[in-house]
Formats: C-alpha cells, sequence, structure tokens
C-alpha cells in the first residue's frame, strides 16, 4: 500500500482556510486533520506551512493530438498542466480529425490513457450533421457536447436553426458552447479590410470579434436552453454586457452555467500594443472595464467557473499579420499563479479560486470523488508557495510551442508540488512521467 503523508500545510479547502495534514493513501485522501504526523506512511512531505489546495480541474483545454501534434499533445500538455497546478483536463475537439463520434472519442480516451500526466476527459463535438453521434452517447461518458456556436480554430460551426434547436432539446450530456455571432464579425472583418486591406491593425480584433457578437450568440444559446430546459454551460465570458444573462448562485443550483478564462481575467486591451498576435484569441481580449466586470462576476457567482482554453500555437504560425495569425494562448503551466495576482491585488478571495478552478467545476459537470478534499476523495492536491514576484522565462515552459503569453510579467505564486491521485506528478522543476492520470468519472442523475 502506498501512503503519503503532507504535514504543516495552509489547508484551503470548502470555504475554510486552516492548518492541517494530509494522508493519502492508495492514491485516496485517507485523513485530513492536525494530529497525523505519527502517522506512518511511505513519505512524507513537510509542506512547512505553504498552501495546499485541490488541483485545478480545467474544462476547456485544446491539446491537438490527434493531427495537430506539431502544436502540441496530450503528453507534452498534461505535463506543463501538472507543472501548473492542473490535476484534471476535460478537451476540446477541434482536432484532426475532429472528435464527432463516439469512436473517435474513445480513441482520445484511450490515448489519454496511455500518455495523460493528469486526469482526463474529452468532448464529443457537434457539427450540423452529427446528431445521431450527440443523441447516442450516454450520460457520464464524457464531460459535455462542445458547440462552437461561432467559428474559430478548426472548421467546427454549428449554424444551421434546426440542427441548434435538435441538439438543444436532445442532448443527453451538458452542452459547452463557443458563442460569437460569426455573420455579425464577418460583416465587421469586411469594413475593416475596406479600410486597411490586410493590414489590419492587431488592436481592432474586439472590434471585429465584437462585444456585440458575442452577446448575441450567447443571448440565443440562454434563450435555446431555456426553452429546451437544456443543461448549458457558455465557456469563455469576456464582456460585461453578457453577464445579465446569467444568475448569481451555486452552480449545483443552476440550469445555465459560465465560465471565464485566465487570460479574459489578466490581460485587456491595452496589452495588444505589447503583446500583438500572441494574444489574438477567440473571443477576443477586451476592454479594461470588461475585464473588471468579469472578475467581479466571479466574485458574485454570476460565473460559476474558472479554465484556460489553453489554446497552443508554434511562434512561427503567431509572427504574421492579423488575419493570418491563429487564434489562441498556452496557458496551463501559469493558469493558477496568474490567478493567485488577483488574491494577491485583493480581487478575488483564497477559498473563491479555490472555488472557482475545483469545487465549482466538480459540481458543474458532476464530477465524481474529486474537486474537494474529502476523505475517500482521490488526492488531486497542489502545493502553492507565496513569494517574491518572479518573472516567467521561456526556458522553464514545458508546453511544446515552447512560449507563454506571460514572459515579460512577474508572478508571486510558484506551484511547488502537484499530486495526481496521490502520486506526486510535479515537484520542484520536474515532471515525473510515471504518473498516468485516470479517465474522469461523472455521476449520472
Ligand atoms: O482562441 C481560440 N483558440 N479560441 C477557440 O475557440 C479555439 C482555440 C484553438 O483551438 O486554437
Amino acid at each position: 500500500m502506498s501512503s503519503l503523508l503532507i504535514t504543516n500545510a495552509d489547508l484551503v479547502n470548502e470555504g475554510r482556510r486552516f492548518e492541517a495534514d494530509v494522508l493519502i493513501e492508495n492514491g485516496r485522501i485517507a485523513a485530513i486533520g492536525s494530529d497525523l504526523q505519527g502517522r506512518a506512511a511511505t513519505r512524507v512531505i513537510d509542506a512547512a506551512g505553504r498552501l495546499l489546495i485541490p488541483g485545478m480541474i480545467d474544462d476547456q483545454v485544446h491539446f491537438r493530438e490527434p493531427g495537430l501534434t506539431h502544436k502540441a499533445d496530450i503528453a507534452s500538455e498534461s505535463r506543463a498542466a501538472v507543472a501548473g497546478g492542473i490535476t484534471s483536463f476535460m478537451e476540446m475537439p477541434n482536432t484532426l480529425p475532429p472528435t464527432l463520434d463516439l469512436e473517435r472519442l474513445e480513441t482520445k480516451h484511450a490515448r489519454a490513457a496511455q500518455v495523460a500526466r493528469a486526469n482526463y476527459s474529452f468532448y464529443l463535438g457537434a457539427s450540423n450533421d452529427n446528431i445521431a453521434a450527440i443523441r447516442a452517447v450516454k450520460s457520464g461518458q464524457c464531460c459535455g457536447v462542445k458547440v462552437f456556436m461561432g467559428a474559430s480554430t478548426g472548421n467546427m460551426l454549428v449554424d444551421d436553426e434546426a440542427t441548434l434547436e435538435a441538439i438543444f432539446r436532445d442532448s443527453p450530456l451538458l452542452i459547452a458552447t463557443h458563442c460569437e455571432h460569426t455573420p455579425t464579425i464577418l460583416a465587421n472583418e469586411a469594413a475593416w479590410r475596406a479600410r486597411y486591406g490586410e493590414d489590419v491593425p492587431i488592436a481592432a480584433h474586439p472590434l471585429i470579434r465584437s462585444a456585440e457578437a458575442c452577446l448575441q450568440s450567447s443571448s440565443l444559446a440562454v434563450e435555446l436552453a431555456r426553452r429546451h430546459d437544456a443543461r448549458l454551460h457558455v465557456l469563455h465570458l469576456t464582456t460585461a454586457a453578457e453577464l445579465d444573462l446569467f444568475t448569481p448562485g451555486p452552480v449545483t443550483s443552476k440550469r445555465i452555467s459560465a465560465e471565464a478564462c485566465v487570460h479574459h481575467l489578466y490581460f485587456d486591451d491595452r496589452d495588444y500594443e505589447e503583446k500583438g498576435t500572441l494574444i489574438k484569441c477567440n473571443p477576443a481580449i477586451k476592454t479594461a472595464a470588461d475585464r473588471a466586470a468579469l472578475l467581479a462576476a466571479v466574485t458574485t457567482d454570476r460565473i460559476d467557473v474558472i479554465a484556460t482554453d489553453h489554446a497552443p500555437h508554434l511562434l512561427a504560425e503567431k509572427d504574421a499579420g492579423y488575419f493570418q495569425a491563429p487564434a489562441g494562448l498556452p496557458l496551463v503551466q501559469h493558469a493558477l499563479p496568474s490567478l493567485f495576482e488577483h488574491v494577491l491585488n485583493g480581487d478575488l478571495s483564497l477559498t473563491q479560486l479555490v472555488t472557482k478552478t475545483s469545487h465549482a467545476v466538480a459540481d458543474c459537470f458532476g464530477i465524481s470523488e474529486r474537486g474537494y478534499l474529502r476523505e475517500g476523495y482521490w488526492a488531486d492536491l497542489v502545493m502553492i508557495e507565496l513569494g517574491e514576484p518572479r518573472p516567467v522565462e521561456r526556458r522553464e515552459i514545458l508546453a511544446k510551442c515552447g512560449w507563454s503569453p506571460f514572459e515579460g510579467r512577474t508572478l508571486r505564486a510558484r506551484v511547488v508540488t502537484s499530486i495526481v491521485n496521490g502520486q506526486v506528478a510535479y515537484e520542484r522543476g520536474q515532471v515525473n512521467d510515471h504518473v498516468r492520470g485516470q479517465r474522469l468519472e461523472f455521476a449520472t442523475a
């Protein structure tokens, strides 16, 4: 029986912060208490007062396998994820081929079982003609159905009205949507092209992929969900205008929930000047006022979860004009540290951070036995050290694309250790390549 005892931790869990020891046996939390120091264990880690929190469960990543593995793959990006304190991930279907049927879904799960360093699930993708596959998926078989209600990387736009109706009426799984109204975006693009030709400045991105485009599409998603009583999760909100579509309150009480992403909470449109196409993503990073409103909505529980939308592209691909540069940022390795900046700035409490990155994600998707530090649950934990500002440096980056939008910035929180199913998956700069995650399981109603 393998066991691990973590002593002297500053635990943040279920709305409380307290000193504790944690005993882990056979991958699960055996005990949490103040008096476990004498307990026998194969290994003891002295947390020496550092923070210990449940591992982040990231409900939106693009790991690019199969088909786009020159950018990233499940092994490389899950290594970066555990280095960033992400112990479970849910991966998106815009791979090559896209994940549009149950066979491809199971192929991805099988691949992850071989190589993923963190726990995993995969979305089934929607298209204008795969409603049969969506109807056939079993409740609990994976995390959800992803619907691109706006076109983005990969060709997965679902814009057929009858198909959207059918998905919202019949999906046995949570429906996760990318909401941007493509006709509005195309009209905006045409207007900017008429003025600038191919040399449209990157600062136009949030005006082309505009707040109106977001609001129009997310309004439609919410309207469809209400009409069909569907379980809707709107991904990566970026605007203040959309927030009124969502209600404050615990995610367990909601049929319609919302996500914000770390980059939309960290960057705003003033950063295009320095970062250029490196921070081009869909939906676009918008104004400082939008950013502040998103952060406030996280604290009032109008936004339920925080994710990364980790979307790696090569620097060589990013080094292009506005229209050619692909949208998306590699984020998993610095997501939690960047969120701690909001805590240290006083904009988010520690317990809120833990709720939005772990507890509420588990609740939102009905993930079994994870997302909380509870006796009997799987031991997915992260130890964090707060200290002096440290620059994010290229040499430490583990994502295959080898760059980060946080380079040139300093962060004060550092992931010291990540534990996945009771095994040390990452410790002081080293990924343990022997560790494999498990398939996430979902409680079915
Ligand atoms: O910026 C983005 N990148 N947004 C998406 O919706 C897709 C993603 C990607 O896969 O590159």
